[in-house]
């Protein structure tokens, strides 16, 4: 069961929080496939505003950039121009400690990556024991709150395979959670799962969202978005096309291309 702690009022205080997270003229290109092919532009200076409590959601088609803005937010990538704050310390200056700053950005990817050989707590406990240098004691307090909070508090001494692909997810959102970070960012989380255990893993989004928790994802799921973001951001050839709320940026889309994505997902 995923028991969502009492939901702060959505649509008051988060949604008026301060920004938390903001980037400005973020470019990102990649080498070219082949030798003397000009390098691939994938991001192209793209400015985002995301304030405590807030749920950004991200859509666009593939390859349009969803993925590598996450990553580059996270630093797995370095972006080549522009500038990225997270509570008004710029994470993209290179003097930045890259441990602290991923304690403070949980990432979720569509898949769920667990150690097999090790039991559903210690792969909670493993990166802030090893990475953050937390004691193991504190770190496994930590990790059996965060497996309660998604719901998997019973399986602590599971191994991964004996869980459900849907459960695995729920575990790496705890391992994502376990610093209690800032900022929570959910790469197509549902994407590798059964039909059916979809359902499970957006519940404990949606749950996580009406905490207060500040997300950015990237999902194909409309229907989820339009429930559950309170911005919507339309990227397109690197570029976000459209940003606004659901009821704009899906039901009522003013931009061309956003029009033409939205018309394509629903044929
Ligand atoms: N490590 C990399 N090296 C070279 N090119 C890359 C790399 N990562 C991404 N790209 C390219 O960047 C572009 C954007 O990729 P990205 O994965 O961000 O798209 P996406 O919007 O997440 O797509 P999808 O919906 O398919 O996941 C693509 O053209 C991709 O080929
Ligand atoms: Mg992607």
């Amino acid at each position: 069961m995923i028991t969502p702690t009492p939901p702060a009022a959505r649509g008051t205080a988060p949604t008026a929080g301060d920004v938390l997270l903001s980037l400005r003229g973020v470019r990102k290109s990649f080498p070219g496939r082949h030798r003397g092919e000009p390098r691939n532009l994938v991001l192209r200076d793209v400015d985002l505003d995301v304030r405590a409590g807030q749920c950004v959601v991200l859509i666009g088609g593939s390859g349009s950039g969803k993925s590598t803005l996450l990553r580059c937010i996270n630093l797995l990538e370095t972006i080549d121009d522009g500038v990225i704050t997270l509570d008004g310390q710029e994470l993209t200056d290179p003097r930045v400690d890259v441990d602290d700053i991923r304690s403070r950005i949980g990432i979720v990817f569509q898949s769920y990556n667990l150690f097999p050989h090790l039991s559903v707590v210690d792969n909670v406990t493993l990166a802030p024991v090893r990475v953050h240098g937390r004691s193991k004691a504190e770190a496994r307090t930590a990790a059996l709150e965060m497996l309660e909070r998604v719901g998997l508090a019973d399986k602590a001494t599971a191994r991964p395979d004996d869980l459900s692909g849907g459960q695995q997810q729920r575990v790496a959102i705890a391992r994502a959670l376990v610093n209690r970070p800032r900022l929570l960012l959910l790469d197509e989380v549902t994407s590798a799962l059964d039909p059916e255990l979809v359902g499970e893993v957006l519940d404990l989004l949606r749950a996580l969202a009406d905490d207060g928790m500040t997300m950015i994802l990237n999902t194909h799921e409309m229907g989820f978005a339009r429930q559950v973001a309170d911005v919507v951001a339309h990227l397109h050839g690197g570029v976000i096309a459209e940003i606004g709320p659901p009821s704009q940026v899906i039901d009522a889309p003013a931009s061309e291309e956003t029009r033409r994505f939205l018309s394509r997902l629903h044929a």
